[in-house]
Parts: structure tokens; sequence; C-alpha cells
């Protein structure tokens, strides 16, 4: 008997314009406040001295710094003014909002890394590690865009004890590197160098994903996509495979586990001396 065949649309919205504009003005201001904060923090090293040299001087890169991070502050006021504009038209979306789904797909996955069940975690729109990675962005950019400007403009704050503005400088230094390492390890490998997905997911670019990357990694969102589709009993669905070419390449993978290793062991070697001190 001959199956009828329904062609789907390849390619779904996940972002949209604004989720676009927004992901790219904190892109690119949070990764120029890393190239531009680090080596005011490290000034004595002689990495630090090759990058004041291409930014021309340390009061140039500085005020770079500044820029970059008033940038930063206006990508979070428009993503709040944006989710104000969507809850007044009840349109706000809550696919963002922790759940206890959430606590039971960490522990599931956890387990599915173990090997102790073969099965991954069915996730909805978001996985409970971009649900973390989102509430981090948040709090990243009230704690981040908070001490930058009390240290920008210790004269308003001078009312405050001096001890205050010390710990504020030490927030600011140490959520820096929590955030570079949170953004360059855990979200670079989510989304870049991940083997399905590498070198890049197209997400961010071009505001699609593709069907089967969407079953495969958000796989109750695509049945309810599916269901609003309306395909008709009968209807043989024509299916790939999600597959990045990369997807199954021996050397990327070793290349990359002895690059998380390496630095693993490094952040080892650095921060586990502190703790018996
Ligand atoms: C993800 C965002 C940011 C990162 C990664 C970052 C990183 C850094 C780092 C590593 C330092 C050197 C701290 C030290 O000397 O120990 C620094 C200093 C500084 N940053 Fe940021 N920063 C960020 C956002 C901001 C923002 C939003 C502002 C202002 C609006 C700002 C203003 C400053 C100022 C004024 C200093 C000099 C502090 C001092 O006097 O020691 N930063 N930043």
């Amino acid at each position: 008997m001959d199956a009828r065949r329904q062609v789907l649309p390849r390619e779904i919205m996940r972002f949209n314009r604004h989720q676009r504009y927004q992901h790219f003005l904190l892109m690119v201001s949070v990764l120029m406040l890393i190239i531009t904060g680090f080596p005011i923090k490290y000034a004595q090293w002689p990495w630090a001295q090759v990058v004041v040299t291409l930014f021309g001087s340390f009061k140039t890169m500085f005020m770079m710094h500044l820029t970059f991070g008033v940038l930063m502050l206006i990508s979070g006021v428009y993503h709040v003014i944006w989710l104000i504009d969507l809850a007044i038209k009840r349109n706000l979306p809550m696919s963002m909002v922790p759940a206890m789904k959430d606590v039971k797909d960490a522990i599931h996955h956890a387990k599915y890394l173990l090997g102790i069940v073969k099965e991954p975690p069915q996730y909805g729109r978001y996985t409970y590690l971009e649900k973390f990675e989102y509430l981090a962005v948040f709090w990243g950019i009230i704690v981040m865009g908070g001490s930058g400007l009390m240290l920008w403009f210790p004269e308003i704050f001078g009312v405050l004890p001096r001890w205050v503005l010390q710990i504020v400088r030490i927030a600011h230094t140490n959520e820096a590197f929590v955030a570079m390492l949170a953004i360059v390890i855990g979200h670079f490998f989510a989304v870049h160098f991940n083997p399905h997905v590498f070198p890049t997911s197209k997400v961010w670019l071009t505001g699609n994903i593709s069907r089967e990357h969407m079953k495969a990694e958000h796989p109750l969102e695509y049945q309810e996509w599916l269901e609003k589709q309306q395909v008709d009993e009968g209807v043989e669905l024509v299916e790939k495979e999600h597959h990045s070419k990369f997807a199954k390449s021996r050397a990327l993978i070793i290349f990359e586990l002895v690059v998380y290793v390496s630095v693993f062991v490094l952040l080892l070697i650095t921060f586990v001396p502190l703790l018996f001190v």
C-alpha cells in the first residue's frame, strides 16, 4: 500500500529577531570585556603587555572596557524591556523558569553520563543546563554591572565605608573569572565544541534550528511542535537522523578531551592549594 508522505519544514525558528540582537550585543560586549579586563588584573604579565600594545595604550584599553561595560548594560536593559513588553501583551513565555523536572533531569543526566541508565533525559524547549546558564547571565550582569559602576564612580559611592569598595573590587575580579570560565568552557562546549554541533550551532546566526536537531535535543518540544503541524493519520514523515559531519570524528573528540582535561588539571593545580592556606 502506498503510504502518503508529508514534507514538513526543515528549519524551525528558535530565536526571533530580538533574541538574536540581544545575544549579539551580549556576545560582543562580554568578549571585549574579558579581553580588556584581564590585562588590568594581570598587568605585570608579558601577555597582558601584548594586549595593551594592541589597543595602543593602557588608557585606551581601559576606556574600551568602560565602553563595552555600558554596551553590556544596554543589552541587559534591552532584554528586560523586551520581557516587560511580552508580559504586557500576555505573551511572556515561562519555558525558562526552573521546575522540579529540571532537578530530575539533572539527576537523570548524571546517571546517563555514568552509564547507569541507557537513555538520556527527554528535554523540552530548554534543558536544565540552558536554564542555569540563563539565570547565571542574569545574575552576572547584575553583579558585574553593579560592581563595575561602583568602581567607575567611587565618588558617588563615597558615603560607603572603604571596605565596601574593597569587597566590590574582589567581587568584580572574581566574578569576571567565573564568567570567563563559564563562557569559554561551558557555553562554548554546548554551542561550538560539542561534536554534534561543531564548529557552531547556527541558532544564534539564523535563529533557526533544524527539525532533526530539535528532535534530538528537545524531543518534548518537538512532539508539541509536531502536534501543531496537524500531521494527518497514515502520513509517513520523512525524517533524517541528526548528525553533524564531526559527530563521530575521533580526531576532534581526542583533541577536545586533551584540551578539556588539561584545563581541568590546570584549574585544580591553581585553586586546590588555596583551600589549604
Ligand atoms: C562580563 C563583564 C566584565 C568582565 C569580565 C570584567 C572584567 C574585569 C577585570 C578582570 C578587571 C580587573 C580587576 C582587577 O584589577 O583585579 C576589571 C576592572 C574594572 N572593570 Fe570590569 N568587567 C566586566 C564588566 C564591567 C562593567 C559592566 C563595568 C562598568 C560599567 C566595568 C568596569 C570596570 C572598572 C571601573 C574596573 C577597574 C577596577 C579597579 O579600579 O580596579 N567592568 N573588569
